[in-house]
């Protein structure tokens, strides 16, 4: 499976922090935000991803990211020139997708939850349809709301709608077969002047393709797209890492548990980050892996 991460927009209604920089790489608490979403796609096993952002901005990821080798996947990076909607990153990324499913995960859009590696293996492992995911919200006309019947079956999904139909947004991560291609080149621009992506879970759904899995009490989704939901993420990472001990989106832990990389690749990324919070976690992954019961090296 390939993954997308869409980091495009001017970030406009978070200026002026967004003046200079592209807002998928300012800081939550301790790391840039495009970390959350890259964690996402590899927690779902996938390590083969392209970036899409403006023109102007792609030279940052490049710089910040390189190829990927450093997490032990495959970086590949495209431009959109103009913001023309999150269903143009397939026709983006025709080439790059070729035959295979695909999942695009928004550039802002940070997921934390205990099992949520499990739903993602499993939204991935998914051979034929598309998957995306709700989460109960109290300002659902920010978002795409998707309708459920009294059984609970999804019956309608709108974008950013005035009089939401439930409190259910549908959040920025998508998996999708490979039918996604054609259904988004038969997308029309809406009155916003965009390529929706509703509109293209709209005819998943209305060929019966589409499944809604419904994030259980306990799950963290932001999109971090405005000034209060930027701290409020970071607010909520820095509060989770404190009291656990652990690190939200750690990509070399992540890749090394997915067996991207090998602990003498980790050791070196280890060393790099050596003064951090960041650094010393990886330390202690690292001696959890030595201390593993017959661990040689
Ligand atoms: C986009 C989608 C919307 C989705 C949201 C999730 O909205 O159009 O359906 O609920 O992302 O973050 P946007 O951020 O472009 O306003």
């Amino acid at each position: 499976m390939k993954g997308i991460i869409l980091a495009g927009g001017a970030g406009t209604r978070l200026y002026p922090a967004t003046l200079g920089i592209c807002k998928q790489l300012l800081p939550v608490y301790d790391k840039p935000m495009i970390y959350y979403p890259l964690s996402v796609l590899m927690l779902a096993g996938i390590d083969d991803i392209m970036i899409i952002s403006t023109p102007e901005h792609l030279p940052q990821f490049e710089t910040i990211l390189g190829d990927g080798s450093a997490f032990g996947i495959s970086l590949k990076f495209a431009p959109q020139p103009r913001p023309e909607g999150l269903a143009q990153a397939f026709l983006i990324a025709e080439d790059f997708i070729g035959y295979d499913p695909v999942a695009l995960c928004l550039g802002d859009n940070i997921f934390f939850g205990g099992g949520l590696s499990g739903v993602l293996t499993e939204a991935a492992a998914k051979a034929s349809g598309a998957t995306v995911f709700a989460y109960h919200v109290d300002d659902p006309e920010r978002y795409g709301v998707v309708a459920f019947d009294g059984d609970g079956r999804p019956v309608d999904i709108v974008e950013k709608p005035t009089r939401p139909p439930s409190s259910w947004a549908v959040t920025g991560l998508y998996f999708y077969d490979n039918r996604v291609i054609d259904i988004a080149r038969a997308v029309r621009p809406s009155a916003r002047g965009e390529l929706e992506i509703t509109d293209v879970n709209r005819a998943y759904l209305e060929a019966g393709a589409l499944s809604v899995q419904r994030l259980a009490r306990g799950h963290a989704w932001f999109d971090a797209g405005t000034h209060e939901s930027l701290l409020e993420a970071a607010e909520f990472v820095h509060t989770i890492q404190r009291r656990q001990g652990l690190q939200i989106a750690c990509l070399e832990e992540i890749a090394f548990h997915r067996g991207f990389i090998g602990l003498d690749h980790l050791r070196d990324r280890q060393r790099k980050l050596a003064k951090t919070g960041y650094g010393l976690h990886l330390a202690e992954v690292i001696r959890e892996a030595e201390n593993v019961p017959g661990f040689q090296e």
